[in-house]
């Protein structure tokens, strides 16, 4: 109903103007189509920075799995605006799709690492719009990592705002404008989609921009960063109070082993945990010991796993790793027990939480020394930048050296920087109630396996969101006020932001269109559409479950229930008491 209404408006504009995209992109179109200056807040644009190039027949990465194009035409945009009075100077751009294709929409796509997207061919499958800006320090080419110093060590807080969520409202608000402005229309549809730190700005715009979008599809979001990334430290400095380093084969060992043992757990035998919280109930990691592991010789070409773009590129490296031939022991398994337990203070107060029990252990895997022959435990650069530019505003791109850090220090890392970056990096506003009163939906989903952003990192917000929103309201009722307008999801098996290699499981299937239906054709996702790609049941497509109701296989059912079950959802429940501070 309301998606033919406004294919009726876009039809109308399009026939009233009747406009080709030549017609439509031209410089002059687009200058008038810039909001005048002073209309929005502390803006103002240098018309004569913009561009305009009609693009034919370009084929796109972006894909729909409802619309089969592979190639669009569209009008490439750039303009330059300044904050007034701050002598910056911001360049947004934009692909508009040729009005044959346009569908009255406009979407932003999350970017990953410390970066922002920068790319405008995202929407053309959806007949959206699609924007990205370079944040005004060149974020085209510079990831925050690179600029969140000034030369004399103090942090720029300007780099730093625009990241976290100013760049992206406000490039999403001028670029609303100059759609409606350029194709004739009252109403864009406004959508963003991101995962890890693209998931993370997705939250940044709910939170910051509530009357900007209609709906937000945020995966596995890198927000509370003062926890997320010390995480990422969290393994070798068990490793380092532990004394000792795992050979990475042992590692795996225990994580296939461990995903045999728990694939049953949920009721079907597919090579899917679909249930890590009846694994972390049910399975004893000990079990595990005296399993032997063979890996093989390899020698391997790291492009670097950084947030640094500068260790990307220089700190390509090859590596080499010995055949590992052996048993796993009691300190392989205590080393797993550990990192999957999280982060505690000395006191035993639980600091945060970590990787659900038969997600890799990336981060705990050693790196070789040929010198000495055994395995040393390597520092996630993740972390380590987090540690020296932002936290000890020190211009180096890793930490040197783990030895002597204990977990006390790594809680004092967050309690450093968790009002540090309260209003910035951090995104964990929970007053979310002006998006929800906008008609904003959010549909927020983290992979169940994931080894990077800890799934149950996702849950606690969700829970906290819920909590400040529905106080007093009873656990039931507030979970079904609040999947009125945002809903969360668990992708079986899946690991950061995608698929994984040792769980064939579900992907969701189309997450745009998703949001799209649940927008313009008020088709709620009660259950999120996915698909497996791989293994013995690539094809099937499986509807998940919304937490807090989780998967189960009973009977001889060829599709699981969805059932509430008190007990997993405890085991996702965690307080965090070592640091005196609310940590949403
Ligand atoms: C808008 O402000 C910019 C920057 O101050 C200025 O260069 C430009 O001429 C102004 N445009 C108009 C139409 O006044
Ligand atoms: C784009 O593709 C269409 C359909 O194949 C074709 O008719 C048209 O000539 C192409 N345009 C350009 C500029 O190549
Ligand atoms: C679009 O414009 C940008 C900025 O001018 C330019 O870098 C890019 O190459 C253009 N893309 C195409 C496909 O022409
Ligand atoms: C450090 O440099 C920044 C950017 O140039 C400047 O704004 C700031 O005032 C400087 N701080 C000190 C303490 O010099
Ligand atoms: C773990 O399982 C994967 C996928 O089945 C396999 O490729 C790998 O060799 C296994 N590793 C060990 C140590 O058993
Ligand atoms: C796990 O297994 C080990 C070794 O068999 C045993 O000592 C330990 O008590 C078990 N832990 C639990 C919680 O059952
Ligand atoms: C690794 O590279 C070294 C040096 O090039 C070579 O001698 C060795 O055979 C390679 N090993 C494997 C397992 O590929
Ligand atoms: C691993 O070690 C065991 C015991 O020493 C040996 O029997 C086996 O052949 C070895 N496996 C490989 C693949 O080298
Ligand atoms: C390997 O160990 C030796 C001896 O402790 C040390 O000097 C060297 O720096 C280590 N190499 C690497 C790459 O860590
Ligand atoms: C810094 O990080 C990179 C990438 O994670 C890693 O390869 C490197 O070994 C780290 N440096 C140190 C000193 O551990
Ligand atoms: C972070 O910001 C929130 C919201 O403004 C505030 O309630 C909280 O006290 C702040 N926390 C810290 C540690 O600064
Ligand atoms: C937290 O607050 C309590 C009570 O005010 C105090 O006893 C404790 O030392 C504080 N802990 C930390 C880590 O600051």
């Amino acid at each position: 109903m309301r998606q033919s209404f406004s294919l009726a408006i876009a039809a109308l504009a399009t026939t009233a103007k009747a406009v080709s995209l030549a017609d439509l992109c031209t410089v002059s179109n687009v200058q008038a189509a810039l909001p005048s200056n002073g209309t929005i807040a502390g803006i103002s644009f240098l018309s004569s920075s913009v561009t305009a190039t009609a693009v034919y027949n370009a084929s796109t990465a972006g894909t729909s799995s409802f619309r089969k194009r592979t190639t669009y035409s569209y009008c490439n945009v750039t303009a330059t605006y300044t904050h007034t009075g701050q002598g910056d100077s911001v360049v947004v751009w934009y692909g508009f799709p040729d009005p044959s294709i346009f569908e009255s929409r406009f979407l932003v796509v999350g970017g990953g690492g410390y970066s922002l997207s920068s790319g405008v061919t995202g929407g053309l499958a959806y007949g959206a719009v699609t924007g990205c800006t370079d944040a005004g320090y060149d974020a085209f080419t510079n990831s925050l990592d690179e600029v969140v110093l000034n030369a004399n060590g103090s942090l720029n807080w300007y780099n730093i705002e625009m990241f976290s969520y100013r760049a992206l409202g406000e490039m999403a608000v001028i670029g609303k404008a100059m759609t409606k402005s350029l194709y004739s229309i009252d109403k864009v549809y406004t959508y963003f989609s991101g995962c890890s730190d693209g998931g993370r700005q997705g939250m940044s715009q709910v939170q910051r921009w509530p009357d900007v979008y209609d709906a937000v599809a945020a995966g596995a979001p890198a927000f509370r960063q003062s926890h997320q990334q010390i995480t990422h430290l969290f393994p070798a400095v068990v490793e380092v109070t532990q004394g000792y380093v795992p050979p990475p084969c042992a590692l795996e060992k225990i994580v296939n082993s461990t995903i045999a043992a728990c694939d049953p757990l949920d009721g079907r035998t597919d090579g899917v945990v679909s249930r890590t919280d009846l694994c972390q109930l049910n399975f004893n990691l000990s079990s595990i010991i005296g399993e032997s592991y063979y890996c093989s010789a390899e020698n391997s070409t790291s492009l670097g796993f950084g947030f640094s773009k500068r260790a990307q590129t220089s700190g390509s490296s090859s590596s080499y790793t010995p055949a590992q031939n052996g048993t796993v022991n009691a300190q392989d398994v205590e080393i797993a027990k550990t990192v999957y337990g999280g982060l505690f203070n000395s006191d035993g107060e639980r600091a945060y939480i970590a990787w659900q029990i038969a997600s890799e252990l990336s981060d705990a895997e050693g790196t070789y020394n040929s010198t000495t022959g055994s395995w040393t435990y390597t520092i996630e650069s993740t972390g380590g930048v987090f540690v020296t530019k932002f936290i000890e505003q020190i211009d180096e791109d890793n930490l040197s050296t783990l030895d002597g850090v204990t977990y006390d220090d790594l809680v004092d890392f967050m309690a450093t920087a968790l009002p540090k970056f309260n209003t910035t990096l951090q995104t964990t506003y929970l007053n979310i109630s002006e998006f929800q009163a906008n008609g904003g939906k959010l549909l927020h989903y983290h992979g169940e396996s994931d080894p990077s952003i800890p799934a149950a990192s996702s849950v606690h917000y969700l829970d906290a969101v819920r909590t400040f929103m529905y106080p007093g309201e009873s656990y039931n009722a507030s979970f079904a006020a609040l999947s009125d307008w945002y809903k969360f999801f668990l992708i079986p098996g899946a690991a950061h932001c995608g698929t994984n290699t040792l769980q064939p499981g579900p992907w969701p299937t189309d997450l745009v269109q998703t949001i799209i239906d649940w927008v313009e054709n008020a088709v709620e996702p009660t259950t999120l559409a996915s698909t497996i790609s791989s293994g013995t049941n690539a094809g099937e497509t499986q509807n998940l479950c919304e937490w807090p109701l989780r998967p189960l296989w009973q009977g001889n059912s060829s599709t699981f229930d969805c059932v509430y079950d008190q007990a997993s959802i405890d085991a996702w429940t965690y307080t965090f008491t070592a640091i005196n501070e609310t940590v949403n």
